[in-house]
């Protein structure tokens, strides 16, 4: 089945980018509308009131778009506004990090210990936690949160000294735990993978959700088509569309991107 509709993704910032990356991979041939609230980011540290009012607007805005499903390319709303995003868009589907990351954690982990790096709201709302021990109540996990690496990366860093020594003293307690799987647990880090290798070496395994999503999203495509012709990105912000577009031309390489700035 042919369905030309495009794919929303959203995120508070340049996080999202790293899903887009990912299902590119998979599949190439679809259009997609990507929403970055920059004006709002970021959302790790605001409360839960606020992520889901900023969550809410950008799934009515993308619903105006016709699109036929919703990922939420940003952990911290996956952890708090699900339920609420699937009522208001039903009847489009809604696919959200934690699932998958939570899944793709339970199949990775040998030793049962699992660490999960994210904004302080994730980790405050135990999101990982809570999914993980739903699919296997015998995993250990560890979390913890930080905003200065999501800040890091949305200021365009991929690697420096800096980075390298706070995932350091961030995953100090987690690594001393033994845990031998740590997810990414928000969007903005696969960027700084390079970053977390480091600290963690060779008998971690650094995991991506957003590899799952690709999976979970050809499933879903399955049932409501694939877009086969032309395959088109729009991104839209809500804050400077300049340095917007010098981040995607930093995170995917795109020099000539459509670029629009909305107010919602
Ligand atoms: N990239 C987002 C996440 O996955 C949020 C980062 C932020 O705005 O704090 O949680």
């Amino acid at each position: 089945m042919v369905n030309t509709k495009p794919i929303g993704i959203f995120d508070s910032g340049v996080g999202g980018l790293s899903v887009v990356k990912s299902l590119k991979r998979v599949l190439p041939n679809e259009n997609i509308i990507y929403v970055g609230d920059l004006r709002h980011f970021p959302y790790g540290t605001k409360t839960e009131e606020e992520v889901k009012t900023y969550a809410r607007n950008i799934t009515k805005f993308l619903l105006t778009k016709e699109v036929k499903l919703i990922i939420v390319a940003c952990n911290t709303v996956s952890s708090i506004a699900m339920d609420e995003l699937k009522v208001l868009a039903n009847p489009v589907e809604v696919i959200g990090m934690i699932q998958s990351g939570a899944e793709y954690a339970v199949k990775t982990t040998k030793n049962k210990k699992v660490g999960v790096i994210s904004t302080p709201l994730t980790a405050k709302k135990h999101a990982y936690k809570n999914e993980i021990q739903k699919l296997d109540g015998s995993i250990e996990v560890f979390e913890v949160g930080s905003q200065e690496l999501v800040n890091l990366v949305e200021d365009g860093v991929s690697f420096n000294d800096y980075a390298c020594a706070l995932a350091r003293e961030k995953l100090e307690e987690p690594l001393k735990n033994k845990i031998d799987t740590l997810v990414l647990g928000c969007t903005h880090f696969p960027f700084l993978y390079k970053v977390v290798k480091s600290v963690v070496g060779e008998s971690v395994e650094v995991i991506d959700p957003a590899e799952y999503i690709a999976t979970k999203t050809v499933e879903h495509l399955n049932e409501i088509g694939f877009n086969n012709g032309t395959h088109k990105t729009i991104f839209y912000t809500t804050y400077d569309k300049e340095s917007f577009k010098e981040k995607l031309s930093l995170f995917l390489s795109i020099e000539d991107s459509e670029v629009y700035e909305i107010d919602i």
